[in-house]
């Protein structure tokens, strides 16, 4: 009896830790872009390659931003505690350091087409 539970127990941490793992891979991968809608970057940024248009006629494209950025610098960048060419970020991000790192994750995926 003793041994059916401990196989059942040990089925149910297999099963719980395949959903757990399925879950966050699929965060990293879909929820970026709904992060980077969310936060509104489409008013000043178009990313072609996923098909986000901006309304500002001079807004820059990122799709090629994931090229030769890292994630380290990216987040840095989003916060205003790192410029780009000397300049700081327009906006600073206000969601949670969680949701700023499946958009910095995301972001480097944008390598162009
Ligand atoms: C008010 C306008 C504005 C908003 C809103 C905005 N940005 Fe930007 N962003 C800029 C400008 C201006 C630059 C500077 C240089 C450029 O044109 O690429 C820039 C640069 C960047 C860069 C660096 C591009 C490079 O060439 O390496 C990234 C990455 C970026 N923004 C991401 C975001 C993300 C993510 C958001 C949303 C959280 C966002 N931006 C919101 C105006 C904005």
């Amino acid at each position: 009896m003793k041994n059916i539970l401990v196989y059942f127990g040990l089925i149910i941490t297999i099963v719980a830790l395949y959903g757990f793992a399925y879950v966050v891979a699929d965060q990293a991968d879909g929820d970026g872009k709904k992060v980077f809608t969310d936060n509104k970057c489409q008013m000043c940024h178009t990313v072609k390659s996923v098909g986000i248009e901006s309304k500002k006629s001079d807004a820059s494209d990122l799709s090629s931003v994931g090229k030769d950025n890292t994630a380290e610098f990216l987040t840095k960048y989003l916060k205003k505690e790192a410029k780009l060419n000397d300049k700081d970020h327009k906006s600073s991000f206000k969601g949670t350091d969680e949701d700023l790192k499946v958009l910095v994750t995301w972001l480097l995926t944008l390598k162009g087409e």
